[in-house]
């Protein structure tokens, strides 16, 4: 029997550069796809899975975050005044029913595994989630969802991944593939961002993970790898060799919203989807196509 997944890390604390100036002041986990920010998309996804504590990571200008998970009275109100159901239910609906929300602050952005050493305490002595909201994906079963039923297969630590082009392995953290039975495929090694010609292959983790807590004493040292910084593929790499480690090959399609064209391709996605929306959307593509 493997322990239930009940807790999921958000790290939120990034700068987002690569939006300025819209991340001057917002966050960038607040940016829309169509009318929902990116980070509701990653809290539904992991209530989806079964997931009831919700810890965000955050840090300076990362307010918004908080204030669109907690009750905003006014609007609520206004919204009753006016019986605009429809809307007080969007409004109501952005924190999953039965859950719980934490948050707990950065300090210094010194990566991505020392955003999810800070949930520590949060987390305590239990495997747990971690999604980044930057990925973003459209699929018949919600990704985390996916990586729970493997989870409950195999135990030990589960991550998503991808085939990614060769030229591209400098982006993301890089599998070295063992045994491979089906969508699963046994991790040997990790590394984060390597050179494509370094790279042991071009299986890439994206941000979907499982996680055993002995992941906090890899990362409590501190060391500093990639660009400078505390690594979570560092201290995932670390484990293997005692509990199972497994990529999970996830259906459905990924758009890399850290990046103004994965962005921009995830709102057309998405927007297809939407039966209020698909028809126009169409139109104007049809419009464009020529031009
Ligand atoms: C992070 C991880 C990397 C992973 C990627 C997925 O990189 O460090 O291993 O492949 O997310 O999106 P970042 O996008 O923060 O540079």
């Amino acid at each position: 029997m493997t322990k239930r997944i009940r807790k999921a890390v958000f790290p939120v604390g990034g700068l987002g550069t690569r939006f300025l100036p819209a991340t001057k002041a917002m966050p960038k986990e607040m940016l829309p796809v169509v009318d929902k920010p990116l980070i509701q998309y990653a809290v539904e996804e992991a209530a989806a899975a079964g997931i009831e504590d919700f810890i965000f990571v955050t840090g300076r200008a990362k307010q918004a975050i908080e204030d669109h998970f907690d009750v905003s009275f006014e609007l609520e109100y206004m919204l009753k005044q006016r019986g605009a159901d429809g809307r007080l239910a969007d409004v109501r609906g952005v924190r999953p029913a039965n859950s719980r929300v934490a948050y707990t602050r950065q300090g210094e952005a010194l990566g991505l595994g020392h955003a999810v050493h800070c949930a520590r305490a949060l987390v305590g002595d239990e495997p747990f989630a971690v999604l980044l909201a930057d990925d973003l994906f459209l699929s018949d079963k919600p990704c985390m969802q996916q990586l729970v039923e493997a989870y409950d297969r195999t135990g030990g630590n589960v991550v998503a991944v991808t085939e990614v082009p060769r030229e591209q392995t400098d982006r993301y953290g890089i599998l070295d593939v063992g045994e491979e039975d089906g969508d699963m495929v046994a991790v040997r090694g990790l590394v984060e961002k390597p050179a494509p010609e370094d790279a042991p292959s071009n299986l890439s983790i994206i941000g979907r993970y499982i996680l055993q807590p002995e992941i906090f004493d890899f990362l409590a040292e501190g060391k500093a790898g990639a660009g400078g910084e505390i690594q979570l593929t560092d201290a995932m790499a670390r484990m293997i060799g005692g509990k199972p480690f497994h990529g999970l090959r996830v259906q459905g399609r990924r758009f890399d919203c850290g990046d103004k064209l994965g962005f921009f391709e995830a709102n057309l996605a998405f927007a297809l989807q939407r039966d209020d929306m698909a028809e126009g959307v169409r139109r104007i593509l049809n419009d464009y196509a020529g031009s």
